[in-house]
């Protein structure tokens, strides 16, 4: 199976709410259709979850207004998930929503629980997982954010290749993309993070994001890829080469 993060800046912009750029999202699912192996597709939240999510301050140990802000932005991440679906099963994926939430338990803004197996029963019915980072609930903190990457993480054990899908050309050592990242190459500074500062990004830090990826490579080959090229994830998807950052710890 390979595991795709279609990051929230690759299919939104996310200085812009509710923005979504749909002719990327379209050529992204061709290319998606001619993977060599089953695929689960986790999308992040980008124009549409982010804005919410800082309004109400759901990231944090007390979220505010918390009836009002689960129904709200549980409802804008659906609202982009139905999007890409729809975008999808017109390619030709046999897309299937499962929405982070519903799959995902938090205590204090830690995952303690993960239903793994829906994504495998869905994979062995012929249909292609799509889930994504959504409002999740927390036992201490009543909801809190479950990211697409939190996602990642579980079900990278899964999986055979996990790439992460973003609008960067890999990442970046010394103001250069490096062909393979290792632990040795942190901390990396702040300019080669590359962080676009106009942005909202709740669920955390390129660093976080890094030392994630490190504990997924070591179980599945882990690659960052520019989803703005085109053609780059489609030779991901079919084990050929090209430009784009391997992790490796
Ligand atoms: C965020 O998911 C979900 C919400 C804000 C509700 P991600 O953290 O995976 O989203 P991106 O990829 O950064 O946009």
């Amino acid at each position: 199976m390979i595991l795709i993060k279609l990051g929230g800046s690759v299919l939104t912009d996310k200085s812009i709410p509710f923005s979504f750029d749909k002719e990327v999202t379209r050529r992204l699912s061709v290319e998606l259709t001619e993977a060599d192996d089953s695929v689960i597709i986790v999308h992040g939240g980008g124009s549409f979850g982010h804005p919410g999510a800082e309004r109400y301050g759901l990231n944090t140990v007390k979220p505010r207004d918390i009836p009002k802000a689960t129904a709200q932005v549980q409802r804008d991440m659906r609202k982009l998930n139905r999007i890409i679906i729809d975008i999808m099963i017109e390619e030709g994926i046999h897309a299937v929503s499962i929405p982070g939430g519903t799959v995902t338990k938090y205590r204090d803004g830690n995952m303690i629980s993960f239903n793994e197996d829906i994504f495998m029963d869905y994979l062995s019915l012929g249909t292609t997982p799509i889930t994504f980072g959504d409002v999740a609930l927390d036992e201490k903190r009543g909801v809190t954010i479950c990211s697409g990457d939190d996602i990642m993480a579980r079900l990278a054990p899964l999986a055979d290749r996990t790439i992460f899908v973003t609008n960067v050309d890999g990442i970046f050592k010394n103001g250069k993309t490096v062909d393979v990242f290792t632990e040795g190459m942190l901390p990396l500074t702040t300019e080669d993070m590359h962080r676009d500062k106009e942005c909202i990004d709740v669920t955390g830090s390129m660093e976080r994001k890094l030392k994630l990826m490190l504990n997924m490579s070591e179980h599945c080959e882990t690659y960052v890829v520019n989803g703005l090229k085109p053609g780059r994830l489609n030779s991901l998807l079919t084990n050929k080469k090209t430009s784009c950052t391997r992790v490796e710890r």
